[in-house]
């Protein structure tokens, strides 16, 4: 029932590109690739399909949903104003991985903000995204998972969560980031990061000045940062020494995802922080089939680290 819609990152065939553009003029949802992780996409002025968004997804009814756009000519019609601040992250950082939230215009239904006034809004970098939004106009998409589980980072995820439920899901391979943008509210003095990303504090304290992020803040003011978050099926486990935290489970099988190899069941190598990021969705998504408990190593919480470790902690019950 669902069909796979492969589409090259590089050279994105203009009739599939079509193809999927109309189904999102229709009112229908489309799966497609970012340069951080898998949308769920539906057309951001349809209030009956992004219903079906939150629907499909199982998402809570107050988590709102990001506005993807392809030019800045589509972002004045969604916004009230466009603070100065958000004039030079726009200028280094779009398109790219950085999502900035607004005080929403009119015309942005509050489907899509889950009653909120401000409304979050991305320019994705990715090919395939770009061309899709020039041909279907804004898309309101959260990550492309069913709600809790890590976000889809190939289309196979996608797929293995929401085969069935939707028409399309196109295919460009991996993600190349591998964890969800930096959403950055603009409407609180200073700016709040309200999630970590690749693009990093100290690169957008460099450019606005300091800002304060939520964990300064005493309430959520990012609605999903309440609720269980990129949890595989089976426990994960946080340590400094992967090694030595084995020793715990000597009756488990374990995976364990560290800078070098251990003697779990599973030991997978990873090079560096970026490559973490890239792989961690993917990893907890076989591991999950194979062992009864993941082990990761942690990492350093600053720059991209700090991003990581805000998702590892989540999916460990621990943030
Ligand atoms: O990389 C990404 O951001 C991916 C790709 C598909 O663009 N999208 C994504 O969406 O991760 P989602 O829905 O899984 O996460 C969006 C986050 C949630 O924590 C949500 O609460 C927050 O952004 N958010 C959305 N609109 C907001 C708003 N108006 N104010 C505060 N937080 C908002
Ligand atoms: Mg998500």
């Amino acid at each position: 029932m669902t069909q796979i819609l492969k589409i090259s990152s590089v050279n994105p065939e203009k009739t599939l590109i079509k193809k999927a553009a109309r189904a999102i003029k229709q009112g229908e949802l489309v799966a497609f690739p970012t340069e951080t992780v898998y949308g769920l996409g539906a057309d951001a002025f349809n209030t009956k399909a992004i219903k079906k968004i939150f629907k499909v997804k199982g998402r809570p009814q107050d988590n709102p949903l990001i506005v993807h756009i392809s030019s800045e000519n589509q972002l004045k019609p969604l916004v009230k104003e466009i603070p100065e601040k958000a004039k030079i992250l726009i200028d280094k950082f779009w398109p790219g991985p950085l999502t900035l939230v607004f005080k929403k215009s009119k015309k942005v239904s509050k489907k899509v903000t889950a009653g909120l006034e401000t409304v979050a809004i991305r320019m994705p970098s990715h090919k395939v995204a770009k061309s899709l939004i020039e041909k279907s106009g804004p898309i309101a998409a959260p990550s492309a998972n069913i709600s809790g589980r890590p976000s889809g980072t190939h289309s196979s995820h996608v797929h293995s969560d929401l085969n069935g439920k939707i028409p399309y899901i196109i295919d460009s391979g991996h993600s190349q980031t591998g964890i969800e943008s930096t959403v950055l509210d603009l409407t609180t003095s200073p700016a709040t990061l309200l999630r970590p990303g690749k693009i990093t504090r100290e690169q957008i304290e460099t450019l606005i000045g300091r800002i304060s992020t939520i964990q300064d803040a005493k309430k959520p003011r990012s609605p999903g940062m309440k609720y269980k978050h990129y949890s595989p099926s089976i426990p994960v486990i946080l340590s400094k020494n992967p090694e030595q935290a084995l020793k715990k489970y000597k009756n488990k099988k374990v995976g364990t995802i560290a800078f070098s190899k251990t003697s779990a069941n599973k030991s997978i190598v990873i090079k560096n922080t970026k490559e973490l990021a890239k792989r961690i969705f993917d990893l907890f998504r076989k591991l999950e089939n194979k062992v009864e408990i993941i082990i990761v190593e942690r990492v350093p919480e600053k720059e991209l680290g700090a991003a990581i470790m805000n998702r590892l902690k989540k999916a460990a019950h621990k943030g």
